[in-house]
């Protein structure tokens, strides 16, 4: 929102409407207590959406609340839809139906009275508008605002280039990424005429500048008041409405925005072409009506409009008796992004007949801009509405719509499928009408360890008081940094020219390789990393140098006017194939086996060869890369403020970076608004780079990256292909079993051979193949160095195992829950494939418990049935275990420690190596420190993680933070608690504070260090055996999923999870992991695509592109249940860790989608095991359903595309 277009207006922040220190508002409350929030980095944005609904509806309802939600992406926060619907209903969260999470007693109620009023002199101000025009002048911009409609067309007649700025969704878009720039910007958000509301006998009149929101409304009035037969253009555009953008942006987008950005896919230009509906426009020579048709749009972004004109407003017309109008849209996600392809469709029949009139069908997503398929209405017309017009319109429509071999946004088959299915979805709407049939779509104490303690930072997340870390006040003298990076996948640098960009205003300096004081590389697995590149570039989006300047504008465009001049060098290598025809490896190379799969493979009934793709993942953290560091030079101290998961792994880089011992670099971490392991070494190389500009320029200097830049930068999970050889018995038993991973590296090696010799480790989950071989390599490549992501390569090395054992069920025809419990689920006390001994006897209750619970052997014919009954719509159900080993897998990364200070006041002071980053890991600690103190929590604080308070860190990360820092903590309490027994026995009624008191008299230290030396581990890859974790956390998931084979649209109708997590410190905390581990496996298997261009550079860098799951895509009915009865003696308390291994349960989903295609294949004649990469996008499923609209289009045009790559997906 431009600061200029508040004039006039009250902005409420979350700060406004309640803090901790005088009041809370109800909605920051709840969320806090009833465990809505994690890292916290997103609440603020989740509290206002819900605030802002219930100022507007105090009694919303569930469908309210999921609206008002739905922009907003999840990344770990699942809980905050439960939170939000206690205030419709209240309920109650049980686990195993004992604990109660929250109480709807201890919440405060809503009260609208005590709500802030809108500023009186605003509303005076309002009523008694100005009367002049309002000009704002920036350094490269002048902001005009008249007042009056004659103003504004004089201003149009000036200035024709000028944008006209509503509510700025696009021409704001254009600005910060595009780098666009409009001397003049005319916002005629005052002008009335924009604003008028219009209900006709023959339609509504609905003025250019009212928003989406405001459109929504006055159509949802029409529909209530008039009759059916007249609203079918209003129901439709609703129907688009609701999907376009998210509540935030349709409150400020405006329908005369929407016309005249004339975007290829928008959703409300076909709709209103097909619902004939006209503008009225308005120029200083007068005003002129056209229709809103296929002439209109004429190319690219491109309409009718002349440069000096305005749109005064859309006539929409009521629908005629005999009339049908439709919409639809099929997107990546529900809400919030923009439509793969868009509808709208009009069909007008003879009276009292099904023969057609008149037809209209227009497409968004299929061309340059809005596409009407007039020649398929035409053929159309005059004919009954019956299958052989069907037929004759796909005929036209197959060729009519031409998407071009390199169409802007590839997908080309899909979309090309997605005109006929969604034409289809038309048709038997319309004969539902005609049949007058209801159309049936069937969417549709005291010691707190154990309790569901709500997150220590809750409230100041809710709040929006938590300080992350680009919210520290700007220094004296600060700069910031901005990153020039790499436009080639591999060159040489022949020259770094800086000289324009040090003209530039306000650029301080230019830090270069040359600028680095101590060592110009970093090694975080043995092999160097260069902090700056200095000769060679090998990939898209590698740090060349980096522009400080005076402010972040600034240095952004110093850094774009910064020249850098390469030779491209041959031999790039962008997928694991090239990397493999190339022997282009990081050594060393991992194997692990048991058994003669040789032998086995001739004892096997069958053999299967198969293979998967697993796409790479982006980290997503809503907090991006973020570090400010502070130079005190005169003792060659540094501070660094970062938001990193490894603060000692930032000490020790920087140190190394700028030649000074450790002693004088401290890190500090007072939380991290997400992480997901991509805040290990990625935010070290950054911090260092910082560091060097601090050095250099003695200057604070801050360097926060933009979405687009984290994204392109700092790499993601490793893509992965893997290939098996699969030998089994005809009663399922798996006897052999060769596995290849070839693993997507990137341009460095980062931890790149850790994650494949983890993904070897687990390559078993959770089954006893007697003959069992993996091979893994990480392949060099030029992309982004991939890296740490939660599951550490698990997840992608699961899912080959688990697609393996699919295959083996459906080459045998059994249920795949079949082969995996009864043939080869580990059983009795068992030997892992590396020898390790342990009792799987969890993982066996759990896989008994999720059946029970999921209802499995009733939902699996009812499923059936559905199947048999729908030819569109498929149903599929899958069951998936993990065995997760946790921790490092390495004894010295076990180790932590802490240090607990107990002030005079009796107020205690926790520091510990781990970072909270949303997982609460503070939270579990403190619980620990009362438990062992025995003191309430309110005394306990954490206040940050510091390399001066706690040294020698390790990670935060392998779901091992609580179990290592909470017995650092523990070790710190005992210490303590020892002390003062003396104090306590000679004053048992005492209180903690007078022990305290006494004890500081006595000259009793109140200070203690803890430590956690961790269990002894080993894995020798020679001898192929170890004991690489002391225990295994276990878990099982059902999922069931709809799918639309039409569209490839699918929802996840239920997910049921047993987990076994020993005993939970705090089963809020940890449920709240659970269900976002889900979605972020969910996210990883079925919807988040990285796509390149065939250089190697990374198209999707934003949210825009890139879609992680939504709070639409939460399953329907998803319930956890945490195993009763389990410990385990390895870990605090006898709990265990869970931060990583549900994230692979995601993939019950996109098995449950290949069991609905194997439904829709099934129907066209098709069996047996099938291709289907992950993420299992909408595109991917509808494609692998084999439609006849699929076949139609493959049949005509696969030849063409067969050779040609338009977008080459990340592996
Ligand atoms: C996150 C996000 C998600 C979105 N999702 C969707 C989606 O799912 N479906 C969809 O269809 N759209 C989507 N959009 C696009 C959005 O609907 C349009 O950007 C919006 O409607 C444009 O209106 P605006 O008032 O913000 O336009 P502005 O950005 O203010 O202006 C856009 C252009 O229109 C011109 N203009 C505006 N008003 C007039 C007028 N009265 N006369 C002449 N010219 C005028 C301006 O000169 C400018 O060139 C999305 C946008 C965002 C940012
Ligand atoms: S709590 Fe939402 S991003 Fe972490």
């Amino acid at each position: 929102m431009p600061i200029c277009q508040l004039h006039g207006a009250a902005v409420t922040t979350v700060e406004g409407i309640g803090n901790t220190k005088t009041r809370l508002h109800p909605v920051q409350e709840r969320i806090a207590k009833a465990h809505g929030s994690q890292c916290g980095f997103c609440t603020p944005g989740m509290v206002m959406s819900m605030y802002t609904l219930l100022r507007n509806k105090p009694k919303p309802s569930m469908e309210d609340i999921t609206e008002a939600l739905g922009g907003n992406m999840l990344t770990h926060t699942h809980s905050v839809i439960h939170t939000c619907k206690t205030h419709t209903i209240y309920i109650y969260v049980c686990v195993c139906g004992k604990v109660e999470l929250f109480r709807k007693e201890d919440l405060l109620p809503l009260d609208p009275t005590q709500d802030l009023i809108f500023p009186p002199e605003l509303i005076r101000m309002a009523e008694s508008p100005e009367q002049t025009t309002q000009k704002f002048h920036g350094e490269r911009m002048t902001w005009i605002s008249p007042i009056t409609l004659d103003e504004l067309v004089q201003l149009k007649t000036q200035y024709p280039q000028a944008p006209v700025v509503m509510g700025n969704t696009n021409v704001g878009l254009d600005i910060k990424f595009k780098g666009v720039l409009h001397p003049i910007i005319i916002s005629p958000t005052r002008v009335r005429e924009l604003f008028g509301v219009e209900q006709r006998p023959e339609g509504v009149c609905i003025g250019a500048g009212c928003s989406l929101s405001t459109v929504q409304s006055v159509l949802e009035r029409c529909v209530c008041s008039l009759p059916a037969e007249h609203t079918q253009t209003y129901a439709a555009l609703l129907g688009q409405l609701r999907h376009v953008g998210g509540q935030q942006i349709r409150n400020v987008a405006t329908l005369g925005g929407n016309v005249a950005s004339a975007y290829p896919n928008s959703d409300l230009n076909p709709i209103l072409a097909a619902g004939r509906c006209s503008l009225l426009l308005q120029t200083k020579e007068g005003k002129r009506r056209v229709p809103l048709d296929k002439d209109f749009f004429v190319g690219f972004r491109k309409t009718t409009l002349r440069p000096d004109e305005l749109v005064l407003s859309v006539f929409i017309p009521i629908s005629r008796k005999g009339e049908v109008v439709r919409a639809f849209r099929h997107a990546p996600r529900k809400t919030n992004a923009l439509p793969t392809v868009t509808t709208g469709m009009r069909v007008w029949f003879h009276d009292g007949s099904d023969v057609v009139r008149e037809m209209s069908v227009y497409y968004g997503g299929v061309g340059a801009c809005t596409f009407c398929a007039e020649r398929t209405s035409q053929q159309v017309t005059g004919r009954p509405w019956n299958e052989a017009t069907l037929n004759e319109a796909y005929r036209v429509l197959v060729d009519e719509v031409t998407l071009g071999v390199s169409a802007p946004g590839g997908q080309v088959v899909f979309r090309r499928s997605l005109t006929l299915s969604l034409f289809f979805r038309f048709y038997l709407h319309v004969l539902q009408y005609l049949k007058d049939m209801d159309a049936v779509e069937v969417r549709s104490a005291q010691d707190p360890v154990g309790q569901p303690v709500p997150h220590s930072s809750a409230l100041t997340h809710a709040t929006g008081e938590a300080v992350y870390c680009d919210d520290i006040p700007h220094m004296n003298r600060e700069v910031f940094l901005s990153l020039v990076t790499s436009t080639k996948a591999h060159a040489k640098i022949i020259h770094i020219d800086v000289s324009r960009a040090l003209d530039m205003p306000g650029v301080v300096d230019v830090i270069t390789a040359k600028d680095i004081p101590g060592q110009k590389f970093q090694s975080f697995t043995g092999i160097n990393e260069e902090v700056l590149v200095e000769e060679e570039v090998t990939c898209v989006g590698q740090i060349i140098c980096a522009v400080v300047a005076d402010t972040k504008q600034h240095g952004k465009l110093a850094a774009a006017a910064l020249k850098v001049t390469y030779e491209d060098l041959p031999d790039r290598i962008f997928t694991t194939e090239e990397a493999v025809e190339q022997c282009s490896f990081y050594a060393p190379q991992r194997t692990l086996q048991r058994g003669d799969i040789h032998m086995a493979f001739q004892e096997a009934e069958h053999i299967y060869e198969g293979e998967i793709r697993v796409g790479g993942q982006e980290h997503f953290y809503m907090e991006t890369q973020s570090m400010l560091v502070i130079p005190a030079r005169e003792q060659k101290e540094v501070k660094v403020y970062l938001s990193t998961q490894h603060p000692t792994c930032a000490q020790m880089s920087v140190a190394e970076t700028l030649g000074i011992p450790a002693n004088r670099v401290s890190c500090h971490v007072k939380r991290v608004g997400g992480a997901f392991g991509g805040k290990i070494t990625k935010a070290s190389i950054l911090a260092c780079i910082t560091a060097v500009a601090a050095w250099k320029t003695e200057r604070p200097v801050r360097c926060v990256l933009e979405r687009g830049e984290d994204m392109l930068i700092t790499g993601g999970r490793h893509p992965v292909l893997g290939k098996y050889k699969v030998g089994f018995m005809n009663d399922g038993k798996i006897i052999a079993a060769d596995v290849h991973y070839f693993v997507n590296a990137g341009n460095t090696p980062d931890e790149s051979v850790l994650v494949v010799e983890k993904m070897l480790v687990q390559l078993d989950n959770a089954y006893n193949i007697p003959n069992l071989r993996g091979q893994s390599v990480a392949c060099k490549t030029n992309l982004p160095s991939s890296t740490a992501f939660r599951g550490f390569g698990v997840p992608q090395s699961m899912v080959v195992i688990e697609n393996m054992i699919h295959d083996v069920a459906m080459t045998l025809g059994r249920p795949a829950e079949e082969v995996r419990d009864r043939m080869n689920l580990y059983k009795g006390l068992s030997r892992t494939h590396y020898k390790m001994e342990f009792d799987p006897e969890n993982l066996h209750c759990c896989w008994v418990e999720c059946k029970k619970r999921s209802e499995l052997g009733r939902r699996r014919p009812a499923v059936a049935e559905f199947n048999r009954r729908n030819r569109w719509k498929k149903r599929g159900i899958a069951m998936v275990p993990i065995k997760y080993g946790v921790g490092f897998g390495h004894s010295f990364l076990q180790q932590a420690a802490a240090l607990v200070h107990i002030y005079k006041d009796g107020s205690v002071l926790v520091s510990h190596g781990g970072i909270e980053m949303g997982q609460g890991l503070h939270t579990k600690v403190q619980q620990v420190v009362s438990r062992e103190l025995n003191i309430p929590l309110s005394l306990i604080h954490i206040s940050e993680t510091c390399t001066s308070a706690v040294p020698n860190t390790n990670p935060t990360a392998a779901s091992f933070g609580t179990d290592a820092n909470g017995m650092a903590v523990w070790d710190a309490c005992q210490t303590l608690y020892k002390r003062l027994e003396p104090v306590r026995k000679k004053d048992p009624s005492g209180t903690w504070k007078s022990w305290i008191a006494t004890a500081f008299q006595e000259r009793i230290s109140l200070s203690a260090t803890g430590f956690y030396r961790g269990h002894e581990l080993s894995m020798d890859w020679q001898k192929q055996e170890g004991r690489p974790y002391t225990y295994f956390t276990y878990a099982v998931c059902c999922s069931e999923v709809e799918l639309d084979c039409l569209t490839g649209e699918y929802r996840t109708v239920r997910a049921d999870i047993v987990v076994d997590i020993g005993k939970s410190i705090n089963p809020a905390i940890d449920i709240g992991q659970i269900k976002g581990a889900f979605m972020q496996g969910l996210g990883l298997y079925t919807m988040e695509e990285l796509k390149f261009s065939p250089s190697g550079s990374l198209h999707t860098r934003g949210p825009g592109q890139y879609k992680i799951p939504a709070v639409c895509d939460v399953p329907l009915q998803f319930n956890v249940y945490l195993l009763p009865g389990s410990q385990n003696p390895f870990a605090i308390y006898s709990s265990k860790g869970i931060g990583e291994p549900i994230v692979f349960l995601g993939s019950s989903v996109f098995f449950a989608m290949k069991e609905a295609i194997t439904a829709a294949r099934t129907d066209v004649g098709l069996s047996g095991p099938f291709p289907l990469r992950t993420p299992a996008t909408p595109e991917h499923a509808c494609l692998a359903c084999n439609t006849h609209f699929n076949q139609m289009v493959r049949h005509k045009f696969v030849l063409l595309y067969q050779d040609v790559k338009c977008v080459l997906v990340k592996d």
